[in-house]
């Protein structure tokens, strides 16, 4: 593929490679290197660090370990957490042509959002949505000048008919790129079979644009089946994906990747070293030598007890949601994640229900709205989070939720 085509304007501008990667393979242990401007490694203050685990082993950061992630380091990341991400990757999606991709370590999948977005959009470029996603893309595409293409879905996700038609739309722009979240997808829980994807990744082919497959829940799926990845349908080389450690291990680590076609990649490498040099290596290292520590095995159990906690307060939160909300609201059981999107019956927008009525109430839903590509359109949606909050509180929660929506509804009928 040509990708110079799929660039935004300004991403075309900076069209060297980094300097550093023209000499990598040249430098030996025995060059001489008066190039740089490392820190003198004397001046580090922290020697090594052992850290308890939850099962009481520790984890050791030797000295010499310590000395390379307290000094600069790789722009595309810590080369050991590369390489196990890298097995990761090929264990789960077994990319067509992984060797024409590359990875490259973010701080979390929300860096890896804004790079991709800052590397293909110009302003007035259209971007397909989900017509309820995730509202941090939201602020990027907007500092972009990027349009949207929101597209209705149901409990697949979008529905590609609408898709085919909302692309027929278009005359005045080109559709550069689709955002998805196709497992867990917050706010709404789906998680897209396999049909739908194979149809939806057909429909990009067809029109020649970039899917961006954010997927942070992958793990966290509780259907029998796991559909293949977007990145696993890529023939063509159109699918960038985001992966986190964020919901499966911890989100204050800062810890994503993007895998990316070749000449991609390279750029994403260009936009970290121009704005962070690299991203923290400590967490990397961490994480690296825990997945050393673990193996496989012991990931796999890991992400099972992750994917464990968050199916039983899924099914809490649906027993709270049948005894409070019945006759009230409707809902579809979400399929991954740690989010129940709620429909209200009878009110065409959660605003104040949520905002005034909620938060007197001290309790804090998310309403639809923030979920729209079209923030101030009516939404008779919320958002409720099971990935915190105790089962007791999630069963508070939804009473208050029902008396609210009681409350509301009847003052809306006082003349
Ligand atoms: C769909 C989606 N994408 C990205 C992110 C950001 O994740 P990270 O912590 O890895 O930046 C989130 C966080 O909630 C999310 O739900």
């Amino acid at each position: 593929m040509n990708y110079l085509k799929y660039m935004s304007e300004l991403a075309r501008r900076v069209n060297r490679p980094p300097y550093e990667k023209q000499f990598e393979d040249k430098v030996s242990a025995n060059t001489l290197q008066v190039n740089d401007g490392l820190t003198d490694s004397s001046v580090f203050p922290f020697l090594k660090a052992s850290f308890t685990l939850l099962d009481g082993s520790s984890l050791t950061v030797s000295p010499r370990l310590m000395t390379a992630c307290l000094q600069y380091g790789s722009l595309d990341g810590y080369k050991q957490l590369k390489e196990q991400v890298e097995e990761l990757t090929n264990r789960f999606h077994s990319p067509p042509r992984m060797s024409e991709r590359d990875i490259v370590v973010t701080y979390g999948a929300q860096q890896g959002l804004s790079l991709v977005c800052n590397l293909l959009l110009n302003p007035g470029d259209y971007v397909v949505v989900e017509d309820a996603c995730y509202y941090m893309i939201f602020p990027i595409l907007r500092r972009l000048g990027a349009r949207t293409l929101s597209i209705q879905c149901d409990s697949q996700g979008m529905e590609p008919n609408l898709l085919r038609k909302a692309l027929a739309t278009v005359t005045d722009g080109v559709v550069k790129m689709m955002y998805l979240n196709p497992c867990g997808t917050n706010p709404t829980g789906t998680c897209m079979d396999e049909t739908r994807r194979r149809d939806i990744y057909n429909i990009a082919c067809e029109n020649d644009f970039i899917v961006l497959e954010d997927d942070p829940y992958y793990f966290i799926q509780f259907t029998e089946k796991t559909p293949p990845s977007f990145l696993s349908l890529d023939t063509e080389g159109r699918v960038l994906r985001v992966d986190s450690f964020s919901k499966i291990l911890s989100a204050g680590l800062r810890v994503g990747y993007v895998t990316a076609p070749k000449p991609l990649a390279e750029r994403l490498i260009m936009s970290v070293s121009d704005s962070v040099l690299q991203c923290t290596a400590l967490p990397q290292v961490l994480l690296s030598e825990l997945l050393c520590t673990w193996g496989h095995e012991g990931f796999m159990q890991h992400v099972k007890k992750v994917c464990q906690l968050y199916r039983a307060r899924r099914d809490a939160t649906l027993n709270a949601a049948d005894r409070h909300l019945t006759g009230l609201c409707e809902w579809t059981i979400p399929a991954g994640g740690m989010f129940l999107w709620i429909k209200v019956l009878g009110v065409t927008d959660t605003w104040i229900l949520v905002m005034e009525r909620g938060l007197k109430r001290d309790v804090h839903f998310t309403p639809g709205c923030v979920f729209k590509a079209k923030e101030q359109q009516p939404c008779p949606y919320i958002r409720v989070s099971y990935s915190s909050a105790t089962v007791e509180h999630i069963d508070k929660a939804l009473e208050i939720l029902a008396e609210i929506i009681v409350e509301e509804k009847q003052e809306s009928k006082t003349p």
